[in-house]
């Protein structure tokens, strides 16, 4: 088959999720591109047998960013062949890809190509940084020669699907991991006895109320004319408002980024099957 129609639907409060999918519906180069931002409201799509969906989601904690899946919870497929995307800060996807792929296909989706790409870590800072700048030109081809290639199969073989199982897995070091994970424990047994949450931070030396944080927060954490305040119910801790601040007034201190940076530093290769 060819599809007549690319609909290309993300989660993406930091925008690396975003680039992925654009660049993979580059690649499948389609006559008709339809987008499908979840990012500060719900998708609600239904895609015919002759078209293609891309879906792209962040990783949190190996897991699919939650909110993703509840923005996603309208769309419909009728065995519509679909490309799963995850996008991780250079640790790991963990569960996230299955997830992903088997949520789509309770919804009438086929996944005919599944991917794990590297995206900038939320918590990347210039003092830790961690994947910076990632999906960097060379991530964005491999996201095109990923569409070109689901488009081919499509084209030569049909709607085949594929099984997120067959996904390579992250090649971590074992005294990395064993690091990481060390820290993670220890941090969550030291939470368990003495909760403290560590909250985005707004400067009032810095902030000139321009309101672009309140823009790009997918959950309305923050409301327009009270910007120095953060509705710590309502953060999920994306960090789009600190990435996207103009002042650089926004900060969030997660304690995990030096750990990440200190741990991940190599560039991991983005992962894929057809
Ligand atoms: C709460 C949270 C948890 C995260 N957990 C992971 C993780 O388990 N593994 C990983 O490699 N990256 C993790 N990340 C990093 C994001 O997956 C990564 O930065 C991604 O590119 C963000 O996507 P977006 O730009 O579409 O928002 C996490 C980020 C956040 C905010
Ligand atoms: S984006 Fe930055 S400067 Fe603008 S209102 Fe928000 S915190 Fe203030
Ligand atoms: S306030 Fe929280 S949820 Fe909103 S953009 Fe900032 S980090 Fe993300």
């Amino acid at each position: 088959m060819k599809p007549e129609t690319c609909h290309l639907c993300w989660f993406s409060p930091t925008g690396t999720s975003r680039s992925v999918a654009e660049a993979v519906g580059r690649g499948v180069n389609a006559p008709q591109t339809l987008l499908h931002d979840a990012t500060h409201s719900e998708a609600a799509f239904t895609a015919t047998t002759g078209s293609l969906a891309v879906f792209a989601a962040p990783v949190y904690g190996g897991h699919v960013a939650a909110p993703a899946l509840q923005r996603m919870e309208k769309i419909r497929g009728d065995g519509t062949p679909a490309v799963v995307i995850v996008v991780y800060g250079n640790r790991d996807y963990g569960s996230a890809a299955r997830e992903l792929s088997d949520y789509v296909s309770q919804r009438g989706f086929i996944p005919v190509g599944i991917g794990a790409f590297v995206g900038e870590h939320s918590y990347s800072t210039n003092r830790y940084p961690i994947a910076a700048g990632r999906p960097d030109e060379r991530d964005r081809q491999d996201a095109e020669a990923f569409g070109r290639a689901v488009a081919a199969k499509l084209a030569t073989e049909g709607v085949r699907q594929v099984d997120a199982a067959a996904l390579p897995g992250v090649r971590n070091g074992k005294l990395a991991t064993w690091r990481f994970m060390r820290f993670a424990l220890g941090y969550l047994l030291r939470q368990k006895r003495h909760p403290v949450r560590i909250e985005v931070e707004t400067s009032a030396e810095r902030c000139t109320h321009c309101g672009h944080c309140v823009k790009v927060c997918p959950t309305g954490a923050i409301t327009a004319g009270d910007e120095l305040h953060t509705d710590a119910s309502r953060c999920i801790r994306c960090c789009a408002c600190v990435k996207g601040c103009p002042a650089g007034a926004r900060s969030y201190d997660s304690p995990f980024a030096p750990v990440l940076s200190r741990n991940f530093p190599q560039r991991k290769p983005n992962l894929t099957k057809v």
